[in-house]
C-alpha cells in the first residue's frame, strides 16, 4: 500500500479486540494511525490497545456491542472527541452461524447475526458519515465470500452478509459526490476463532485453503488505501459470480463441498 495512506489517520476499527479486526488495528497502528477500537471484551481490547501503543501509535479502547446503536453512537463520539476527526470506519465486527436451517430451535440466532453484522455496521456508518464526509474519508466493510452466494448451513450468516452488499454497494453511489469511499471485502476461511465462536450447532465447520488474519487484514487495508470499490479473497471466490452465469448448480455444489454439507 502507498507508504503514508493511513499516517496520523483517526480510524474506528470494530471487532479490534480479536482475529482479522484485531490484524487491522496492529497494521494500521505499524502504519502511523491512531486507532479506536470496539469490541465487547474489555481484556481483549486492552491487549490489542498496547500491542498497537508498542508499534507507537495511540490507541483508544471503546467497549460496546455494535448491536446498540447508542454504543456505537458513543464509540463514534469518543474517537472524534479524543483525535479530533474520523478519517476511516471498518466496519468489521461479526459473528457467523453454523446450523441448517431446520434443525434450529427458533429464528433468534437469525435475528442476533442480522443485528451484529448488518445493523451493527450500519449503527457505525450512521454515526460516523457526518465526520467521514467532512474529513473525505472510508468506509470498509467487512463481508465475506457468503455475502456473494448462497452457502448451507449459514442461511442467517449468509443474509446478513448479502444484506451488508446491497447496503454499502447503494451507499457508495450516494457518497461519491462527497468523496467518501466505500470498499467492501470478501473474504474467504480466514483463521480466526469466528467458527468456534458460531451460534447454532456447529454444522458445516468447512476446512480447505484457509488465509492468516495478517493477510486477510494486509488486503483489506490494500484495497482501502487505493480506495477500491471491493476485495475478493480467493480465486473461487472471483471465478464464482462469472460461473454463476453459465452453471450457477455447479456453484451450489462448490459452496455446499467447501463446508463439508452433503446434504
Ligand atoms: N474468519 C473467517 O473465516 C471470515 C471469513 C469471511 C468473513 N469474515 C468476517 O470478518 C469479520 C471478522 O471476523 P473474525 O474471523 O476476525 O472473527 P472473530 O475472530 O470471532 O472476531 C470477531 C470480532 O468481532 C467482535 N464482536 C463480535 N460480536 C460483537 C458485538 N456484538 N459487538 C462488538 N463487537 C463484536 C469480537 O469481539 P467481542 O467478542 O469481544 O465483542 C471480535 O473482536 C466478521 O465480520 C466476519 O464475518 C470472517
Amino acid at each position: 500500500m502507498p507508504e503514508g495512506t493511513f499516517r496520523n489517520r483517526a480510524v474506528l476499527v470494530t471487532g479490534a479486540s480479536q482475529g482479522i479486526g484485531r490484524e487491522i488495528a496492529l497494521q494500521l497502528a505499524r502504519h502511523g494511525a491512531r486507532v479506536g477500537l470496539m469490541a465487547r471484551s474489555r481484556s481483549d481490547l486492552e491487549a490489542t490497545a498496547a500491542a498497537c501503543r508498542t508499534e507507537g501509535a495511540q490507541a483508544l479502547i471503546l467497549p460496546g456491542d455494535v448491536g446498540s446503536e447508542t454504543d456505537c453512537e458513543a464509540a463514534v463520539r469518543s474517537t472524534c472527541a479524543d483525535f479530533g476527526s474520523l478519517d476511516m470506519l471498518i466496519a468489521n465486527a461479526g459473528i457467523s452461524m453454523l446450523s441448517a436451517f431446520e434443525d434450529l430451535d427458533d429464528l433468534e440466532p437469525l435475528e442476533r447475526v442480522m443485528r451484529v453484522n448488518y445493523f451493527g455496521a450500519v449503527y457505525c456508518t450512521r454515526h460516523a458519515l457526518p465526520h467521514l464526509i467532512a474529513s473525505r474519508g472510508r468506509i470498509v466493510a467487512v463481508s465475506s465470500l457468503s455475502g456473494l452466494t448462497g452457502v448451507p448451513t449459514r442461511t442467517g450468516y449468509a443474509a446478513s452478509k448479502h444484506a451488508m452488499r446491497g447496503f454499502f454497494d447503494s451507499l457508495r453511489i450516494e457518497l461519491r459526490r462527497h468523496g467518501v469511499s466505500v470498499t467492501v471485502a470478501y473474504p474467504g476461511f480466514v483463521d480466526t476463532g469466528i467458527r468456534e465462536r458460531a451460534v447454532g450447532d456447529g454444522l458445516g465447520r468447512g476446512s480447505g485453503r484457509i488465509m492468516t488474519a495478517s493477510e486477510c487484514a494486509n488486503r483489506i487495508l490494500g484495497a482501502a488505501a487505493q480506495r477500491r470499490r471491493e476485495t475478493v479473497m480467493t480465486r473461487k471466490g472471483k471465478l464464482g459470480p462469472w460461473l454463476k452465469l453459465v452453471a450457477p448448480d455447479l456453484v451450489d455444489r462448490i459452496a455446499a463441498r467447501s463446508v463439508g454439507f452433503s446434504g
